[in-house]
């Protein structure tokens, strides 16, 4: 693939595991120099290590807490000392609490958890990063913000339900940023349905059983991959996606729109 990337920092929060580490090789591969942010500081460098190894790209790892407004700054100095520019944001880190608990019975530490690293996260690094993005040069655009959201932002899932709050909160972070920021950078997320990652611990057992307690349909009929999600990314961060802002991009075989979504009444199945 041309390595249209050369040249353009990348920086990946939640960069360690799951879709953020998947996307740093790809990115890596694709000429990219890159920031790797994460709370999780062991498997943090590791991955920078190996992804560093297989695409001789420069990668920096910084240990971050996405939800506290001080690490943030110093984690956006820090990356622009260390890269001259920061073309593409993937503003990707986000955790999940308190599965199956009813909305009205969850704790307030769980629903601030969560808030705090979803939304307030996802808001804290658009602020920081993005007034550092528009001083760039680069034309036509000066960046690109890709947010990650989930169906469960699409159409609210009980199983899920502060999660499923935070979720449709960065839809409107994602669309409040690209008026914010038009013309020069663009703000879209992507909306993954299931796919094995860390959220999983990894494990596809776990994750077809979340499936099916939640009678899942996916049209398209297998379960999601990291990969789907890589591609969708390699678009989003190329020129051909240039006229595209404040969109969100479902990435979910069909469950969303055409399937039958997390927890849909059953005489509707
Ligand atoms: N896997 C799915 O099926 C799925 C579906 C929809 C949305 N998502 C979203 O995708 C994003 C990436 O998750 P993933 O599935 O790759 O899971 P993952 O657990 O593999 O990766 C998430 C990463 O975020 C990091 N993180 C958590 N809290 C943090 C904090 N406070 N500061 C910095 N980093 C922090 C974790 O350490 C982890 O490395 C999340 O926003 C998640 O909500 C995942």
């Amino acid at each position: 693939m041309e390595r249209f990337l050369e040249g353009k920092g990348c920086l990946i929060t939640g960069g360690a595991s799951g879709f953020g580490r998947a996307v740093a090789y790809e990115f890596g591969k694709i000429g990219a120099d890159l920031i790797l942010v994460d709370i999780n500081e062991e498997l943090l460098y590791e991955t920078s290590k190996n992804v560093e190894k297989e695409t001789n790209q420069k990668v920096i790892p910084i240990v971050c807490d996405v939800s506290d407004a001080k690490q943030v700054k110093q984690m956006t100095e820090q990356s622009f000392t260390e890269l001259d520019n920061v073309y593409i944001l993937f503003n990707n880190a986000g955790t999940g609490t308190s599965y199956g608990v009813d909305i009205l019975k969850i704790g307030e530490k769980a629903y601030d958890l969560t808030m705090n690293v979803n939304l307030k996260g996802q808001w804290l690094i658009d602020k920081f990063v993005c007034r550092k993005m528009n001083r760039q040069k680069f034309e036509p655009l000066k960046g690109k913000v890709i947010h990650t959201t989930s169906i469960a932002g699409n159409i609210v899932d009980p199983l899920l339900p502060v999660y499923s709050l935070s979720k449709i909160g960065v839809i409107g972070l994602t669309q409040l940023v690209a008026k914010s920021l038009a013309p020069y950078i663009t703000s879209n997320a992507i909306a993954p349905g299931f796919h094995v990652t860390g959220i999983y611990g990894n494990r596809e057992d776990i994750m077809i059983q979340t499936m099916k307690d939640a009678n899942v349909k996916t049209p398209l009929n297998r379960i999601g991959m990291v990969q789907d999600v890589v591609d969708l990314m390699i678009f989003l961060a190329s020129h051909r996606s240039n006229f595209i802002t404040g969109h969100i991009f479902p990435i979910d075989g069909g469950i969303a729109d055409v399937g039958v979504a997390p927890n849909t009444l059953k005489s509707d199945i």
